[in-house]
C-alpha cells in the first residue's frame, strides 16, 4: 500500500481521497482553502454526495486519512501526489490550467525522490507534457489519469470503474499508477499522456452527444406524435447503443460536459476543423433549453406568469447548480417576464432573482405552471391534487417525463413532457 497525498479537495479530490483509503492506501488531502480542510478534519462533508461521509468517517477512523492546509510537507511524504485541482473553462473555450501550473511550480521542489505526479481532473490535452517541464526534475514521472466519476454516483463509480486509464510515457511509472488501483475489478488501458488526455474529453462529448440526440429524437416524437420513451427503449436494447444517457429533458449542464465540450471544440479548431457532431449536440443543447422555456410560456395567458419550478440543480443526488439547466431556464423565463419560483431538496438560499421555497407545494403558491426540470425521485410521488390546490393555473412541464401524466391530468392539468 502506498502514501499518496491528494492536492485539491473538490468533488474529484475528496472522493479520491476517500476511495484510495477505503483500499488500504495512507491518503492525505491537501488543500489551500482551510475552512474546508477545517470541516474534514472533523469528518464534514462540504457538498452532497451519497456515501461519502461514511467513508470520509471511515478514513479518519483508521487513521488512514488526513487533511493539511501544509501542501508542501504534504507532498514532501508521498510516493504519489494526485492533482485534483480546477481547471475552469478559459475565455478561449480551452480548460484554463493556471490553478494547477501555480500548485505545481510551488511544489516541484517539495517533491519526494522518484515520486510519480498524476493528473486526475481534467486536464487541457498536453498538460502532462507541460507539467513535466514545470516540475523539471529527472526523478519525478508525470501521469495522466483522468477520472470518470459522475456527481451523485461518485463513490459507486470509484469503486466500480468501466475502465482505468493510465497515461505515461514511461513503463515503470505506468505500472506504478496502476498499483494504487490494483483491488478494483477495472479492465486498464495503458497509453500515452496525450491520447489518456485525449479520452477523458471524448467521452463526456460522446455521453452529451448521446443526450443531444435523445433530445432531437423527442422533438422528433412531438412533431409525428410517437413516443419517444417507447422509441428510445427499442433503440436503446441494441447493446451497440445501450439506455444509458439516452434520456430526453432540459438539457445537459454541470461543471464538467458544458466545459469538456467547448474544450474539445476549441481543441480541433486549433488544428483547423470542426469537430462537426460536437457542434450539432452543443446547437442542439441550446435549443432545448429554448424549447422548454416555450413550453412553459405556451401554458399560459398571463403577460407576467408565475412559474413553480420543481428542481434547481443540474441533475438529481447533488447540491450542485453549476451551469444547470435549470437555472438558465429559469433566468430566460424571467427575462420574458415571469416570477419564478423554484423549489429542490438540496436548495436553501435564492438564486439572483429567483426565489427559492423549502417546500414543492409552498412553491406553487399561486403559480401558473409547474415546471418539473431535475430528476430527483421524490417528485414522482408529490400530490398533483394539492399542487392544483396551492396553483391558480394548471399547466405542468415535465421536462424529465417523471411524473404520471394520468394522476396529473386527472387533477385538472394540462400536461406537457418532452417528446411524449
Ligand atoms: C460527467 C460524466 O458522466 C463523468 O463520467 C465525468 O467524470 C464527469 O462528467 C467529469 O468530467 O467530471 P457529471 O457532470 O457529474 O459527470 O454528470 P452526468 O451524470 O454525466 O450528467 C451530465 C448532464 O447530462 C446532467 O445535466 C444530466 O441531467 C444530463 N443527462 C444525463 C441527461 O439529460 N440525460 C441522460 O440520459 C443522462
Amino acid at each position: 500500500m502506498s502514501q499518496v497525498c491528494v492536492v485539491g479537495t473538490g468533488y474529484v479530490g475528496l472522493t479520491t481521497a476517500v476511495g484510495l483509503a477505503h483500499l488500504g492506501h495512507t491518503v492525505i488531502g491537501a488543500d489551500i482553502n482551510d475552512e474546508k480542510i477545517a470541516t474534514l478534519q472533523a469528518g464534514g462533508v462540504p457538498f452532497v454526495e451519497e456515501g461519502m461521509a461514511d467513508l470520509l468517517a471511515e478514513g479518519l477512523r483508521r487513521k488512514r486519512l488526513s487533511f493539511t492546509t501544509d501542501v508542501a510537507t504534504a507532498v514532501s511524504k508521498a510516493e504519489f501526489v494526485l492533482l485534483c485541482l480546477p481547471t475552469p473553462q478559459g475565455a478561449d473555450g480551452n480548460a484554463d490550467l493556471s490553478a494547477v501550473r501555480a500548485a505545481v511550480k510551488s511544489m516541484a521542489r517539495h517533491l519526494a525522490a522518484d515520486s510519480v505526479v498524476i493528473t486526475k481532473s481534467t486536464v487541457p490535452v498536453g498538460s502532462a507534457f507541460e507539467i513535466t517541464t514545470l516540475i523539471d526534475r529527472g526523478d519525478v514521472m508525470v501521469v495522466s489519469n483522468p477520472e470518470f466519476l459522475r456527481e451523485g454516483t461518485a463513490i459507486h463509480d470509484f469503486m466500480h470503474p468501466d475502465r482505468i486509464v493510465i497515461g505515461a510515457q514511461d513503463q515503470a511509472a505506468a505500472a506504478r499508477a496502476v498499483s494504487l488501483y490494483l483491488k478494483l475489478a477495472a479492465p486498464i488501458v495503458v497509453t500515452d499522456p496525450v491520447s489518456a488526455e485525449i479520452i477523458k474529453y471524448v467521452a463526456n462529448s460522446f455521453l452529451a452527444t448521446k443526450i443531444s440526440y435523445a433530445n432531437a429524437v423527442a422533438r422528433l416524437c412531438e412533431e409525428t406524435s410517437a413516443d419517444v420513451r417507447d422509441v428510445l427503449l427499442g433503440v436503446g436494447y441494441d447493446t451497440r447503443i445501450g439506455h444509458e444517457f439516452l434520456k430526453p429533458g432540459p438539457g445537459w449542464g454541470g461543471s464538467c460536459f458544458p466545459k469538456d465540450t467547448q474544450a474539445l471544440l476549441s481543441l480541433a479548431r486549433q488544428y483547423g476543423f470542426e469537430f462537426e457532431p460536437l457542434v450539432g449536440a452543443v446547437a442542439v443543447n441550446d435549443q432545448q433549453k429554448a424549447r422548454v422555456v416555450d413550453k412553459i410560456m405556451k401554458l399560459t395567458d398571463k403577460k407576467n406568469p408565475v412559474v413553480g419550478i420543481w428542481g434547481l440543480t443540474f441533475k438529481a443526488r447533488t447540491d450542485d447548480i453549476r451551469d444547470s439547466p435549470s437555472i438558465a431556464i429559469a433566468e430566460a423565463l424571467i427575462e420574458r417576464g415571469a416570477k419564478v419560483v423554484g423549489y429542490d431538496p438540496t436548495v436553501e438560499n435564492e438564486i439572483g432573482q429567483i426565489t427559492v421555497s423549502s417546500d414543492p407545494y409552498a412553491a406553487l403558491d399561486g403559480a401558473d405552471v409547474l415546471a418539473v426540470l431535475t430528476e430527483w425521485e421524490e417528485f414522482r410521488w408529490l400530490d398533483a391534487e394539492k399542487a392544483a390546490e396551492a396553483m391558480r393555473g394548471r399547466g405542468v412541464v415535465d421536462a424529465r417525463n417523471i411524473l404520471s401524466r394520468s394522476n396529473w391530468e386527472h387533477a385538472g392539468f394540462e400536461y406537457v413532457g418532452i417528446g411524449t
